[in-house]
């Protein structure tokens, strides 16, 4: 794969807009966009068909969570608009229907395990009996027996999820900071290239990019960093 299909950047943005100069700025530099609960509620999804347009791969982080029904009805829309990925959150309900709803396109489907602001007393409180690891576990080995594309992850579960997973899914890591970089709100956090070599697939990064006083060369030093990885 080539180095710079690997990198994601996240349009958390608060309009298409900021959203459209900043793509321009990154011109060839970026390939694959992430469009989440920021601006696809405000114009993003006719923006992702935009950049789909502009031979742009969009991924779609709306973490869809309903009735089956409701899931694979959305999840068509989705693929409709020529999008690479789309999240939903990992039960097996939601997942299946989301797999029933891409068949045919090319869209991935991505699960989210149990979310990163999760800790275990989050998911005591939300009725679970498991320790947050072992919930992700369980829901790792579930989306892989229903056939979901890839889970979403911090580099740090990247390793072990692996082993669960197999080679056939993909792994999309966020938490991503070049050395020196500022951590915003990210606690658990590699630089691009360890994340590979723990065997993420794809990198999300927004803040060191979108904040960057010069967004291209940010990514394109980015890129350098994962080029250069031992995966
Ligand atoms: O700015 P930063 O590089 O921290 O952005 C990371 C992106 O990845 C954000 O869009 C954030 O919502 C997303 N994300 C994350 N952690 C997760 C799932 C998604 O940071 N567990």
């Amino acid at each position: 794969m080539d180095p710079r299909d690997r990198l994601i950047v996240a349009l958390d943005l608060p309009s298409v807009d900021a959203a459209q100069v900043l793509v321009g700025k990154l011109g060839d530099a970026v390939s694959f966009y992430k469009i989440g609960y920021q601006l696809g509620y405000a114009g993003g999804l006719a923006f992702a068909e935009k950049l789909i347009g502009a031979g742009k791969q969009v991924f779609i982080d709306l973490k869809l969570h309903d009735i089956g029904n409701t899931v694979e009805k959305g999840v068509e829309s989705i693929a409709r608009i020529g999008a690479s990925f789309l999240t939903v959150h990992a039960y097996p309900q939601t997942m299946k229907a989301a797999v029933a709803g891409k068949k045919g396109s090319q869209l991935q489907i991505l699960a989210v395990t149990v979310l990163t602001s999760y800790d275990d007393s989050d998911v005591a409180a939300a009725g679970y009996r498991m320790k947050v690891a072992e919930l992700a576990a369980e829901r790792a080995k579930q989306a892989r027996e229903i056939g979901v594309d890839g889970l979403v992850c911090s580099p740090e579960e990247a390793g072990n999820l692996r082993k669960i997973v197999g080679g056939n899914m993909v792994l999309v890591t966020p938490g991503i900071r070049p050395a020196g970089a500022d951590k915003g709100d990210q606690k658990r956090i590699m630089t691009p290239a360890k994340a590979i070599a723990a065997g993420a697939d794809y990198l999300v990064v927004g803040r060191p990019i979108t904040e960057a006083a010069d967004p291209r060369a940010a990514a394109q030093s980015i890129v350098a960093d994962i080029k250069q990885a031992k995966a």
